[in-house]
Order: structure tokens, then sequence, then C-alpha cells
């Protein structure tokens, strides 16, 4: 049977992990740099134009975001980091607020990395992959905004993004763009998946 999304609701915004909803569902959550597009594939899986706020400007989203779907699990959107122009205190409110939710959410399934597709990964990136290998937290890749580099751009990219992340070869990686909906399907699939499975850690293979 064809998995779709069917049904969005937006449940809440928090920046203390106590606040979460208050029923439990399998959650999927969101992470990577400010700007790489985080809002902008939630809201091209659930066809939604602006459910989760979209901005050229880095630093749209600063809480965490709670979509429910098909009454079924939650879509959790995050603020990006290595937004600049925030001031040292708010980015360790930030810091506080994301490391306390990854580490702390019981039901969190899966966390999905996104890089840019044309930017690759940075540095922060690494850090990112190193603290979620450390504590355990399964992963998923997703390079965004795929529409700006060739298919065959897309392959030499995953290897460069494996290779600077220090991941196997193997190691999956989604293309994602909330344009031309590539890797939509594929993530859908995923997520309905993910939501039947039992947790594992570190990268998924
Ligand atoms: P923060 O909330 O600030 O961390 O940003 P974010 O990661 O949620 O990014 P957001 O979805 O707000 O998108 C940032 C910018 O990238 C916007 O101008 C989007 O229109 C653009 N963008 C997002 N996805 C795509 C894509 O698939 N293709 C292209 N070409 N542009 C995209
Ligand atoms: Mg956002």
């Amino acid at each position: 049977m064809k998995r779709e999304i069917k049904n969005t609701v937006f449940i809440k915004s928090i920046v203390n992990l106590g606040d979460k909803p208050g029923v439990r569902r399998p959650e999927f959550a969101f992470v990577g740099r400010s700007n790489v597009g985080k809002s902008s594939l939630i809201n091209c899986l659930v066809n939604r134009k602006n459910i989760a706020r979209v901005s050229k400007n880095p630093g749209k989203t600063d809480t965490i975001n709670f979509f429910e779907i098909n009454g079924l699990f939650y879509l959790v959107d995050l603020p990006g980091y290595g937004f600049a122009r925030r001031s040292r205190d708010t980015k360790k409110d930030w810091q506080r607020m994301i490391e306390e939710y990854l580490m702390g959410s019981a039901d969190l399934r899966s966390v999905f990395v996104l890089l840019d597709s044309k930017v690759g990964a940075k540095e922060s990136d690494v850090q990112l992959i190193e603290w979620l290998s450390f504590n355990k937290l399964p992963f998923r890749l997703v390079a965004t905004k795929s529409d700006k580099i060739s298919r065959s751009r897309q392959r030499q990219r995953a290897e460069e993004v494996l290779r600077s992340l220090k991941l196997p070869e193997k190691t999956p990686l989604i293309f994602f763009s909330a344009k031309n909906k590539q890797g939509r399907e594929a993530l859908i699939d995923l997520l309905f998946l993910k939501t039947a499975e039992k947790i594992s850690a570190g990268p998924e293979g």
C-alpha cells in the first residue's frame, strides 16, 4: 500500500523538553545549518506552503515545532545552527534547547541531518555527526536544494560528503529538492517505515 501524508496538524512550539506534546508518538527531527532548507523540506513533504515558516534570512525557526502527521507521528522542525548573527548568549540557549531535546526525547526515532547539496559538509556538520554518534542517536543524511546541481554532480557530492563526515562509503544519502520534489517519496516511505520499526543507534543502513 502506498503511504501518503493525508493530514498535518501543527501542534505546538516549545523551548523546553518538558513542554513536549501531551500525546506521545514517534518523532523525526530535522537538524542542519541555518538556511539549509529544514522548514521547506517539511512543507514539501506535507504539501503545504508555509505551515513550517520559511525565510531567505537565516535564523527563521527559533523554537522546536511539532507537526502531527496522520495522527501517527511527529515531524519536528528545529532552529538551524551556525547562525553567526546570533549573540553568544542566544547561541548558548539554542545549544541547550536542541541538545536537551535530542538527548532527552525518548520518542525520537531518527534525526534527519540536512546538508546543502551545493555547499557540502562544513565543520559544524562534522561536529554534529560526531555528537550524534557519541550520543548513540540514529541519524539519516539528506542533501537539500538538489535542484541546484546536476545528477552527475550529486553522485560526486555524495562521495565528498561521506568522506568529510568520516562515514562508510555506502551510507545512504537522500538528495532532496523542495522545488522539484526529488527524494520526496523516498523520505515519506522512510518515515512510515521507521514509525513501524524499533530504534537502532548510529548511521542507518
Ligand atoms: P532556519 O529556520 O533559519 O534554520 O532555516 P531552514 O533550514 O528552515 O531553511 P528554510 O526552509 O527557511 O529555507 C531557506 C531558504 O532556502 C529559503 O529561501 C528557501 O526558499 C530556500 N530553499 C529551501 N529549500 C530549497 C530547495 O529545495 N531548492 C531551492 N532552490 N531553494 C530552497
Ligand atoms: Mg526553519
